[in-house]
């Protein structure tokens, strides 16, 4: 088996050529971890990992990270370290002049990199131009290998594990930030630590797709949307359940069968050469043909793995034939104000024949 870092510096390579692309730069974050195995804080001290198309990676990092770089690195790298009294541009410049960049064209990440690094490249390199990375290497992430997915299952055996413990401990009267946080409680007690902010929103709350935790006391008739994900090795889970505490009222159950239907939908549709506006347009018809089209308000879903949300999108305008390996999540929900929200969110990925669920908590409703 080819090592993973070396085949996803090739693979990179094959990337940049036709884009035009002599270099790319990343900064500390998910693509420096994907890339080459570091897990580099992003600071105020400037730290940037150089691929050029050909030859050895390079890497300008401060002094105090360099031991930790050279044993994490999964392939060589020249390391150009810089301490606080010297200050990283002399480095830099070392760097960039033996790599012969002035003039060339580097692909930089326009979402994550800083003025501080664009800046420190221009004047090292003059005449380089920058051009967005991000797609190119997005297109890499997006599909996992076998280590990476068997990351996000350990990752979401955790979140739901914990979910089940959290569910079991619903009560009328405890409050949106009480389970909330039982339920991060029981996440670490089973080793992951919360992937993002754990949303519980209940009752009226609910119909708010961007209801922040509240003090609001649960209430015999609630649905109860509980939204969270866990780390495992770097890789991310997220599912979402919504949970009756007595019985809902007729339209809350309606509500409830027809966003259980479209998130079947999605997940039934997703195959390889679907592209995500066919999976999101599979569970928005769901909904749509059920009355409640207009409260199904965002994308049926998202990308998943080093990021919570990460490429592909689920949504319309999202063009591009799905391949195995694809991870994203299927999450349709209907928000109507004053009465109740819903929504189902399951993990997915695609395989050679259809798409499987990585999750697997219990969709029908459950009533505590
Ligand atoms: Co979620
Ligand atoms: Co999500």
């Amino acid at each position: 088996m080819s090592d993973p870092a070396s085949d996803r510096l090739s693979r990179l390579r094959a990337a940049m050529r036709p884009a035009g692309v002599d270099v790319v730069a990343v900064v500390p974050g998910a693509n420096m971890r994907y890339l080459a195995g570091l897990e580099i804080h992003l600071s105020e001290r400037l730290a940037l990992a150089f691929i050029p198309a050909e030859g050895q990676p390079a890497m300008v990092l401060p002094t105090l990270e360099t031991p930790r770089a050279r044993s994490q690195a999964r392939f060589p790298i020249s390391f150009y370290s810089w301490d606080d009294t010297q200050g990283p541009f002399g480095a830099l410049s070392r760097c960039v002049a033996d790599l012969g960049l002035a003039g060339k064209q580097a692909g930089v990440e326009y979402t994550a990199m800083r003025v501080l690094e664009l800046r420190g490249i221009e004047q090292a390199a003059p005449g380089i131009r920058t051009v967005d990375a991000t797609p190119l290497i997005a297109e890499l992430r997006m599909v996992k290998d076998h280590e990476e997915l068997a990351a996000m299952r350990r990752a979401v055996r955790v979140v739901e594990e914990a979910l089940g413990a959290a569910v079991a401990q619903i009560r009328a009267g405890m409050t949106e930030r009480e389970l909330a946080a039982i339920w991060e409680r029981e996440m670490r007690a089973r080793g992951g630590e919360p992937s993002f902010g754990t949303n519980v929103a209940s009752g009226p709350n609910a119909a708010n797709p961007h209801h922040s935790n509240g003090d609001r006391a649960f209430q015999a008739g609630d649905l109860i949307i509980m939204d969270g994900g866990v780390w495992n090795d770097g890789y991310t889970s997220d599912i979402t359940r919504t949970i009756a505490l007595g019985q809902p009222s007729e339209q809350a159950r309606a509500i409830y069968d027809l966003v259980q239907a479209a998130n079947a939908a999605g997940r039934m549709y997703a195959r390889p050469e679907a592209t995500g506006e066919e999976i999101d347009h599979a569970a928005r018809k769901v909904i749509a043909d059920g009355g409640y089209g207009q409260y199904f308000i965002h994308r049926t879903g998202h990308g998943l793995g080093l990021e919570v949300h990460e490429p592909p999108y689920i949504v319309a305008g999202s063009q591009e034939p799905l391949t195995p390996g694809t991870t994203f999540t299927i999450e349709p929900g209907v928000y109507v104000e004053g009465v109740c929200g819903v929504r189902i969110e399951d993990d997915v990925v695609i395989t050679t024949e259809g798409a499987e669920s990585l999750t697997s908590f219990e969709r029908d409703l459950i009533i505590v």
